[in-house]
């Protein structure tokens, strides 16, 4: 499946908020779990810490908090959205849908409330969504939030995934267009016969949950790292130059990068094959790991607060995940 999209009406973002659990844990916690060292971790993938939530938050906890401090930001109330999308590949449950949980949470009425499953792309493909349902009507004020909380599917004996994966939130607020600032183009692609690279293999309908699967640990989350990686790099370098094309834009016109916040050796690499020196990317994976479908508002978010955004700023936002699923999108500020 691969489409392309140049927005005919299109959306902008009017506010964008984060959530990330309070509970830090650190290199050298996980030195003490599994074997690894604080350097190895820094070295292969320049992580220091991550948050991850405690036993009693769910995905729709941290999806709550990111998405009334995007509301705020936006002066949106829970009466006046017309859609909730929550991208994500940690529901609290299979259903009903997290991002009905958050429509009863927030108070939100009459609005069309519904879980979008792209893994670490799901923000992307969020806002891609949101966009299309505003230009076609659907629509004029919707909420996407990027939530998940990896660590409910790790296993915290796989040194290979442990020390990645983490625990986040992220929500922006669009509404249509009325300038020249909002989303100028997106571009989402995928390809399932990489799917077991990256997967929960039970749980679902093909091998629901029993006594045996859950002592094999097949509900925890799987991944061959380094074939992942290789894919990461070629698909975000695609996707981000597909996306800037269709804005009619280059690498030179991006003032600041946003890329899914895996692994700092695939940002960077990205970044230099997109042609974006790192001055003008956006990292924060030393301190949040892996967050997933939250990462890239996360990151946003966070560039916003430091006052690297500006109005008229070119932001490329790019991710890969699970499925293999990719995608960006290129926002006028
Ligand atoms: C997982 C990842 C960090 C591993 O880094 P890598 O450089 O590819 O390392 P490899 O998997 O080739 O492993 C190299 C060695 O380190 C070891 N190793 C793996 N995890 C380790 C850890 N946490 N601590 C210490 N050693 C570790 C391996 O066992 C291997 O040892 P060997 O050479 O004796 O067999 C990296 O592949 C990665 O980030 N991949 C992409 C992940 C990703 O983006 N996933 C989500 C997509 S949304």
């Amino acid at each position: 499946m691969k489409r392309e999209s140049r927005n005919a009406k299109g959306a902008r973002v009017v506010g964008l908020g984060s959530a990330a659990p309070e509970g830090v844990m650190t290199n050298f916690d996980l030195e003490k779990m599994v074997e690894t060292s604080d350097e190895w971790i820094r070295a292969r993938t320049g992580i220091r810490e991550r948050r991850i939530a405690d036993e009693k938050t769910a995905t729709s906890d941290l999806s709550y908090l990111a998405a009334r401090k995007a509301m705020e930001a936006a002066g949106v109330s829970a009466r006046e959205l017309d859609g909730i999308i929550v991208a994500t590949a940690t529901p609290d449950m299979l259903f009903p849908a997290t991002a009905c949980l958050l429509q009863d949470r927030l108070g939100a009425r009459n609005v069309a409330a519904f879980d979008l499953e792209a893994g670490c792309s799901g923000f992307i493909y969020g806002m891609a969504i949101g966009d299309g349902m505003i230009a076609a009507g659907l629509g004029e004020t919707i909420l996407v939030v990027g939530a998940d909380t990896l660590s409910k599917v790790t296993d915290w004996d796989d040194r290979g995934t442990c020390v990645l994966l983490a625990d986040g939130a992220g929500a922006i607020v669009l509404k249509p267009s009325n300038g020249p600032s909002g989303i100028l183009s997106t571009h989402l692609a995928s390809d399932g016969s990489l799917g077991p690279l990256l997967c929960q293999p039970a749980g679902g309908s093909r091998r629901p949950a029993t006594t045996e699967t859950v002592q094999e640990g097949l509900h925890y989350l799987k991944m061959k790292g380094n074939e992942v990686f290789k894919y990461a790099v070629r698909a975000m370098e695609d996707s981000t130059n597909r996306a800037l094309k269709m804005a009619g834009l280059e690498s030179k016109d991006v003032d600041l990068l946003v890329p899914h916040q895996a692994n700092y050796r695939i940002i960077e690499a990205t970044a230099k094959r997109v042609g974006v020196p790192m001055e003008r990317v956006c990292t924060n994976i030393d301190r949040y790991g892996n967050t997933s479908a939250a990462s890239i508002p996360l990151a946003l978010d966070e560039a916003l607060k430091a006052g690297r955004v500006g109005e008229g700023d070119i932001i490329a936002m790019v991710a890969f995940g699970a499925g293999f699923t990719w995608g960006a999108a290129i926002v006028r500020w």
